[in-house]
C-alpha cells in the first residue's frame, strides 16, 4: 500500500537555511505547493530566489525541463506566519537544532493545522518522542532526517518517536520515496542511525593515531586506496568541522550514559581547544593555508625482491596476490588451498597473514614463528592500489622488506603502521559493522536500513553489515574478540547479535533462523 502524500497536498517548510530550503526545493520538484516560513524577514523569499536559480542551473544543465522548471518555482511561496500554514498536509521543520523551539513551534501549529497534518522535524540530534511530548496528538509528529545537502544525498531516515502512530511513519516514508529519496525506517534513539554507527569511523581512526600507529595522512590514505571510502577519517573530520564532529560524538556519548564505545577523542578535544576546527579555520589536522605542503602519506620505498615466493589461495587476499603476482611473472609456488595456519604468503622465512585482530608480536608468538608480518583488510583485492603491513617486534627488517616487496611486486603501494591490533582497515570496519549489528539487536533498525543508511547517508563503499557477511561473520567476531582482549576495553565488546548469528552460521542477509536479521 502506497500511503505517500498526494502531489497536490500542500508542504510546509519552516526553517529557511542550509537544510530548509533544500527541502522545500525536492518538495517543489516532487510536485507540491511549498510554503517556506523563516523567523528572519527575508528569509523565505531570500532562499526561494535561491531553489529558482538552483532550478534555472538544473535547467542549462540539462538535468531538468525548463517547463518543470517553470511550475516547480511557481510552486513555491514564502508564508508571513505560522497561521499562513493552515492548509498543509505535512509540516518539515528544519529550524534551530533546540529542543524548546522545536516544541513550542509544534505545539503552536496544533492549533492551526488539521489533525490530520503530520507534523515533521528534521533534527538530527534530538529525540523525536521529547518533542513530541506536549505537543497535542503526539501521533502525529515524526522524525524525516535529510542529509546535507538534501537534494543530492538520497538517504531520509524516518525516525519514530514512543507515540508516533506507524501510519505516520510509513506515510512519511511512501512520501520521500515519492520524492525519490532512499528512506529508512528508525527508532528514535541517540543518533538514529547513521550518526551512530558512523562513530567508530572517526574513533578508531583517532585511537590509530593516538596509538602511534600512523600519521593522519596515511591512514587516510588507506582508508580510501584499499577501503574504497570516499574519504579518510581525518581529512573527513578536517571537512565537517572539528567542533561539530566532537559535540555530536559527545551528545550521543553523553546520551547513552557514557557508554565506552563512543568515549570522545582527546586528541579532538585539543584541536576544537586550540580553535582547529578543521577547513573552516584553515586548520585541522592538515593545514589549509594557501601555500600549505598537501599531505602525503607514506609509502615504503621500492624494495627488490628477494626468496622464494608462495602463495595459497582460498581467500580474497590470496586469491588476488596469486593473480597479481601471476600477472607480474613473480610467483614461485600457489597452492590451491588455504594454508592450515591461515598464511597467505611466505617469502624467506617470513610469513604473511591477513589481520585477525592479534597484533603480529601476539601472532608470532601463538605460532612460535618469529618472523611474522600482518596485512590489513581491502575493500577488493583485486584492484586495491594500497595495503598497510605491520610487523611483530621480532621480525626482522630483512624478513619485513622480503613481504614488502612481494606487495609492491603485485602493484600494492604499500604503507607501514605500528603493530596494532586489527590495523586500519580490518578494525574499522569491524566496528562500524558491531555498531550497525547492535543498533539492529536493538530494534533501531533492520540489516537492510543499516546498510542503506550508510551507503546513501554517508557513501560507505559497501553496507558495514554486507561487508562483514562477506569477510565472514566469524571472522569479524574474531577480530573483535581479540581488539577486547588487547584493549580489555568493553569499547571492543562484540554485540550479542553478532555472536549469536554466528554460532548459528549465519549471515546478516540471508535469513537463516533468525527473524531480526535483514528481510
Ligand atoms: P540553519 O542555521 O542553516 O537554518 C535554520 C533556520 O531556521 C534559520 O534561517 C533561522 O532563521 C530559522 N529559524 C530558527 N528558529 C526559527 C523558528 N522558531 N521559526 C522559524 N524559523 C526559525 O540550520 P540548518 O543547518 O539548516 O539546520 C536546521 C535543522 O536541520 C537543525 O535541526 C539541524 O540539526 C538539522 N540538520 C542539519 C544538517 C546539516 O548538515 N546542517 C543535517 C541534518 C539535519
Amino acid at each position: 500500500m502506497n500511503r505517500s502524500l498526494s502531489n497536490t497536498a500542500t508542504v510546509a517548510v519552516i526553517g529557511a537555511g542550509a537544510m530548509g530550503a533544500g527541502i522545500a526545493q525536492i518538495a517543489a520538484a516532487a510536485g507540491h505547493p511549498v510554503r517556506l516560513l523563516d523567523l528572519k524577514p527575508g528569509a523565505a523569499a531570500h532562499a526561494i530566489e535561491g531553489i529558482r536559480a538552483t532550478f534555472d542551473k538544473l535547467v542549462s544543465k540539462g538535468r531538468m525541463s525548463a517547463e518543470a522548471a517553470t511550475a516547480a518555482s511557481v510552486r513555491l511561496s514564502a508564508a508571513g506566519s505560522t497561521a499562513e500554514l493552515k492548509d498543509a498536509a505535512l509540516v518539515i521543520e528544519a529550524v534551530v537544532e533546540r529542543l524548546d523551539v522545536k516544541q513550542q513551534l509544534f505545539a503552536e501549529l496544533a492549533g492551526i493545522v488539521d489533525d490530520t497534518c503530520v507534523l515533521a522535524t528534521n533534527t538530527s540530534s534530538i529525540s523525536v518522542t521529547s518533542i513530541a511530548a506536549g505537543v497535542p496528538l503526539p501521533h502525529r509528529v515524526v522524525g524525516m532526517h535529510f542529509f546535507n545537502p538534501a537534494p543530492l544525498m538520497a538517504l531520509v531516515e524516518v525516525v519514530s518517536g514512543l507515540a508516533t502512530d506507524p501510519d505516520v511513519a510509513g506515510a512519511v516514508y511512501d512520501t520521500a520515496r515519492a520524492w525519490g529519496k532512499s528512506p529508512v525506517h528508525t527508532k528514535s534513539t541517540p543518533g538514529f542511525i547513521v550518526n551512530r554507527v558512523a562513530r567508530p569511523y572517526y574513533a578508531e581512526g583517532l585511537r590509530l593515531l593516538n596509538e602511534q600507529a600512523g600519521d593522519p595522512a596515511t591512514v587516510d590514505a588507506l582508508m580510501r586506496d584499499a577501503g574504497g571510502f570516499r574519504m579518510g577519517p581525518f581529512e573527513l573530520m578536517d571537512l565537517i568541522g572539528h567542533d561539530v564532529n566532537f559535540a555530536v560524538t559527545r551528545s550521543v556519548f553523553d546520551a547513552y550514559f557514557g557508554d565506552p564505545r563512543f568515549t570522545p577523542s582527546l586528541i579532538q578535544q585539543e584541536l576544537v581547544n586550540a580553535g582547529r576546527l578543521g577547513r573552516k579555520t584553515g586548520r585541522g589536522f592538515f593545514d589549509y593555508a594557501k601555500d600549505a605542503r598537501a599531505p602525503e602519506a607514506s609509502s615504503e620505498p621500492a624494495v627488490a625482491l628477494s626468496g622464494r615466493i608462495e602463495v595459497w589461495t582460498g581467500t580474497p587476499l590470496g586469491d588476488a596476490l596469486c593473480a597479481r603476482l601471476t600477472g607480474a611473472g613473480t610467483l614461485h609456488t600457489a597452492y590451491d588451498t588455504p594454508h592450515a595456519d591461515a598464511r597467505l604468503l611466505s617469502v624467506g622465512d617470513a610469513r604473511v597473514y591477513l589481520t585477525d585482530g592479534r597484533t603480529a608480536t601476539q601472532r608470532a608468538a601463538d605460532n612460535g614463528h618469529s618472523q611474522t608480518v600482518l596485512a590489513d583488510l581491502t575493500l577488493d583485492a583485486g584492484s586495491a592500489r594500497r595495503i598497510a603491513l605491520a610487523r611483530g617486534d621480532a621480525c626482522s627488517v630483512a624478513s619485513y622488506r622480503a613481504a614488502v616487496a612481494v606487495f609492491q611486486a603485485a602493484g600494492f603501494a604499500v604503507s607501514r603502521l605500528e603493530d596494532v591490533p586489527g590495523l586500519a582497515v580490518m578494525r574499522t570496519v569491524a566496528m562500524l559493522a558491531n555498531e550497525a549489528a547492535d543498533a539492529v539487536n536493538q530494534g533501531v533498525c533492520d540489516a537492510a536500513s543499516a546498510d542503506t543508511a550508510m551507503q546513501k547517508g554517508v557513501n560507505y563503499p559497501r553496507g558495514p553489515l554486507a561487508w562483514a557477511d562477506e569477510i565472514g561473520l566469524a571472522y569479524v567476531l574474531s577480530v573483535l574478540d581479540h581488539l577486547a582482549q588487547v584493549y580489555g576495553e568493553d569499547r571492543y565488546r562484540a554485540s550479542p547479535l553478532l555472536r549469536r548469528i554466528v554460532a548459528s552460521e549465519g549471515q546478516f542477509h540471508i535469513r537463516q533462523g533468525d527473524q531480526r536479521a535483514s528481510t
